[in-house]
């Protein structure tokens, strides 16, 4: 299924980043109708008591002290939908596992790098029903998927925004001065740029999807960063500071760290990461290892595909593709590929331009597959290998119609 991206008429995927991305959020009226008709509210109360779902159960009671929130996470059971008050609302996690056609929506929002994609949940709420005025620290596009929800967004926040207390869920009052009060109906989009605070009620049944954006922080960047030099350790090897001998009176204590003198090693540390030449190597490659982790394990499959089956339903007109559960990206210079948070270091040339071309969204077609191998062996080969990533999840083969 081609998809277009998933914009105003008027508003191209340059104006966007340029103009909205961030800074203001935006309505796209029957921005994704592919959506509609996806799901029902019952396939997910169904799905959010699977095992290996990661899913939440959010209700509100109203007591003579106000409102009152619970939060139960998963696993959830049938028991715990009984006797629900008024007000719930519940919601699952990475849906693309589930679904792939769901999955397969992301496309929508090709515009934004395929590494910041983090995932798509789904909230369904009966009438009334809500997750509370909250922030969140990425963007997302929410979409209506099923029925109607009315959207206010509001002041921009920030972590000294405060919660209310004592709640399980992050929520406050104050929603500041409105910019935006819309309901959302089915197919219709509505782009949240991170840190704006904003407060969906479901005005019936509904299911609002989220397809959730993400970036690295810097602890997750330090953190990887160390893990890579454990492997690495020749760029620090042999590397010793230069420790000027005095740098205070000498009358200084003698038990005190001069703070300048963890000047001096901070700067020297500092060069030396800059100035080393493996550098950058190093450090994209944390950042890549990073930024196409998975936050949720990746489900056992068994599946088992075969040479012989690939090639007919290619042959008949089906086609590859990257199934969208999977986190790829790669790196130039040195060109490497990156799944699931790991560097794929055994890939031939011809594999890995094949994978390449799949993670930037080519459908495989028997043509090009074989347009792709030197002879009849490499072709044999190739075959082998997306039997592999069939087996893995890392690609899906589609029928053709
Ligand atoms: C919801 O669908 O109500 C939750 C989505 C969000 O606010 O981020
Ligand atoms: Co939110």
């Amino acid at each position: 299924m081609n998809i277009p991206f998933c914009l105003p008429e008027n508003i191209t995927p340059e104006d966007f980043l340029q103009n909205y991305w961030q800074k203001r959020p935006l309505v796209i009226r029957n921005g994704l109708p592919q959506i509609v008709g996806l799901f029902e509210p019952q396939d997910i109360i169904e799905l959010a008591q699977e095992e290996d779902v990661t899913s939440r159960l959010i209700q509100t009671h109203q007591t003579a002290e106000g409102e009152k929130w619970s939060l139960k996470r998963s696993p959830l059971a049938a028991e715990d939908f009984e006797n629900l008050p008024k007000q719930w609302s519940v919601l699952v996690q990475n849906l693309e596992q589930w679904s792939p056609e769901l999955g397969a929506l992301w496309q929508a929002f090709g515009y934004i790098p395929q590494w910041q994609r983090d995932d798509i949940m789904v909230s369904y709420a009966p009438a009334g029903g809500s997750v509370g005025k909250h922030y969140d620290e990425y963007d997302v596009f929410l979409v209506q998927g099923y029925g109607h929800r009315r959207w206010q967004f509001g002041k921009w926040c920030d972590p000294s925004t405060e919660f209310k207390p004592n709640q399980p869920i992050r929520i406050f009052d104050d929603m500041g001065e409105l910019v935006l009060d819309e309901v959302m109906n089915p197919g219709d989009v509505l782009y949240v740029p991170s840190r704006m605070a904003h407060y969906g009620v479901s005005e019936t049944d509904g299911l609002t999807f989220s397809f959730g954006l993400r970036y690295p922080n810097a602890a997750d960047l330090l953190e990887n960063f160390c893990k890579t030099l454990e492997h690495h350790s020749e760029v620090i090897a042999g590397s010793e500071f230069n420790i000027p001998f005095r740098l205070a009176p000498h009358e200084q204590p003698n038990a005190l760290l001069d703070p300048k003198m963890v000047k001096v090693l901070k700067h020297q540390l500092i060069d030396l990461l800059q100035n080393s030449d493996q550098f950058d190597e190093i450090f994209t490659h944390s950042v890549a290892t990073a930024v196409s982790s998975r936050r949720y394990d990746l489900l056992q499959t068994d599946n088992e595909y075969y040479p012989d089956e690939v090639q007919g339903i290619l042959e008949e007109g089906g086609w590859i593709q990257q199934d969208a559960n999977v986190k790829m990206l790669y790196t130039e210079n040195p060109q490497r590929i990156y799944v699931n948070g790991e560097w794929i270091d055994e890939l031939n040339e011809a594999e890995q331009n094949l994978l390449i071309r799949i993670a930037n969204g080519d459908a495989i077609s028997w043509n090009k597959l074989a347009s792709k191998a030197k002879d009849q062996e490499e072709l044999e080969l190739l075959l082998d290998t997306l039997c592999d990533w069939l087996d893995n999840g890392w690609v899906i083969l589609e029928e053709a119609e």
